[in-house]
């Protein structure tokens, strides 16, 4: 028998799929839907006291980053914490979410002086309601005072986790910004600090662009960037913690289908949350992404996520490494080659060559091995070899 479920610092959850702290869960309905939905955990928007910095704003505050396409790669958003008050989630949204029957994974704001956060937590944690706590040490729009600028810093994550884990009755994680050189260093100080887990990530801190009619910025703030292109950058820190920190792993960023809910886990995370697809596609998208998941591991005949967990970890090299490997060669199939010569416009070491009689030649003597042809080829008529 299949088993879908997973175990997040010691807390079940019915699936590994989870709603990310955003507008999606913006209310207690929003969370309700998305758990009608099937997803395991929900998680609402940062809860924090209403003050002027965490008031976001209220004119357009989100672009669609399309790069050359259709589908958008990626969206920025200068969309900050809750617009409900404190005693709104206690008195209502979250018993509301909790009808939603998954696991309520609680954001909260880390706020300037440690004490005040720890209260926050007791606040929170009275209502009988809370699974276990998402610290957000990570918001990139502020310019000062919260998010990455506590999260940016070892020391005061350290002091920020101390203290609200004083108080905490359940499991505390904490989610840590991708605005860093060495996330490392943070995820080691919050797992000194006694953090359950951890969260990676949160957006990149980005800009919009400008209007090139006006000459004005699209959106004039610096906002947080999410969705498909974040990817590489989220599975880089979440490779970097997996393999220096022993910690559970709750993996965001840039889920669009259930192949990269499966890549986080064979990278070490053990829950994986998205937002930026929900935001696109609706509630609606939550079942076919754990069906899709679900079929996946039917067809590869796997019972538990725990089969294959981080099994991806133990391959990664450095390039030095890699590098005395045995060079590879580009080599091309002519009988299902199209003859698009899109190989050939890629090819900067001018390897690719069209011989006398049509057929494409590669000369080894100068091919570098770099694979770039063998992505482009629409035809999947060339391949890698010694
Ligand atoms: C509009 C918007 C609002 C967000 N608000 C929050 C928030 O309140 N707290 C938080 O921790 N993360 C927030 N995030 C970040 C997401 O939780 C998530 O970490 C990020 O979007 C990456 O995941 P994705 O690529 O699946 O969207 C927000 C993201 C978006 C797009």
């Amino acid at each position: 028998m299949k088993d879908l479920s997973v175990n997040y610092c010691g807390v079940k959850y019915r699936n590994p799929l989870v709603l990310a702290s955003a507008t999606p869960g913006q209310d207690g309905e929003g969370m309700r839907l998305a758990g009608a939905a099937g997803i395991g955990g929900v998680i609402p928007k940062t809860i924090g006291p209403r003050q002027d910095w965490a008031v976001h704003p209220r004119n357009g505050r989100l672009f669609l980053y399309k790069g050359n396409g259709k589908r958008p790669i990626g969206m920025v958003n200068l969309e900050l914490f809750t617009t409900k008050t404190r005693d709104e989630w206690i008195e209502e949204d979250l018993a509301i979410a909790k009808k939603s029957g998954a696991t309520m994974h609680i954001s909260i704001l880390a706020m300037p002086n440690p004490e005040e956060t720890a209260k926050l937590v007791e606040e929170m944690q009275a209502t009988g309601l809370v699974d276990l706590f998402e610290l957000n040490v990570s918001c990139p729009m502020p310019a000062s005072t919260v998010g990455m600028h506590i999260g940016k810093d070892a020391n005061r994550t350290y002091a920020q986790i101390k203290a609200a884990k004083a108080v905490s009755k359940v499991p505390f994680t904490v989610k840590l910004t991708p605005n860093v050189t060495d996330m490392v260093e943070v995820a080691q100080a919050a797992k000194e600090a006694g953090a359950d887990g951890i969260t990676i990530s949160n957006s990149i801190r980005s800009f919009a662009g400008v209007d090139i009619e006006t000459g004005k910025p699209i959106l004039r703030a610096y906002g947080g960037y999410t969705g498909p292109a974040i990817k590489p950058v989220i599975m880089r820190h979440l490779t970097e913690v997996a393999r220096n920190v022993d910690i559970p792993i709750s993996a965001a960023g840039g889920v669009s289908s259930y192949k990269d809910i499966i890549e986080y886990i064979m990278l070490g995370a053990t829950t994986v949350q998205t937002c930026t697809e929900v935001m696109w596609m609706g509630y609606n998208i939550i079942p076919k992404l754990l069906k899709d998941l679900e079929n996946w591991m039917d067809k590869k005949g796997y019972k538990s996520f725990e089969e294959i967990r981080g099994i991806a970890l133990p391959h990664i090299a450095t390039v030095e490494e890699i590098a005395q490997l045995p060079p590879k060669f580009a080599t091309i199939d002519n009988d299902i080659c199209t003859e698009c010569d899109k190989c050939i416009k890629v090819c900067f070491y001018r390897s690719i060559s069209k011989s006398s009689d049509g057929d494409y030649i590669v000369d080894r003597s100068t091919c570098d091995g770099c694979g770039l042809c063998e992505q482009w080829c629409p035809a999947q008529a060339i391949t890698l070899v010694d």
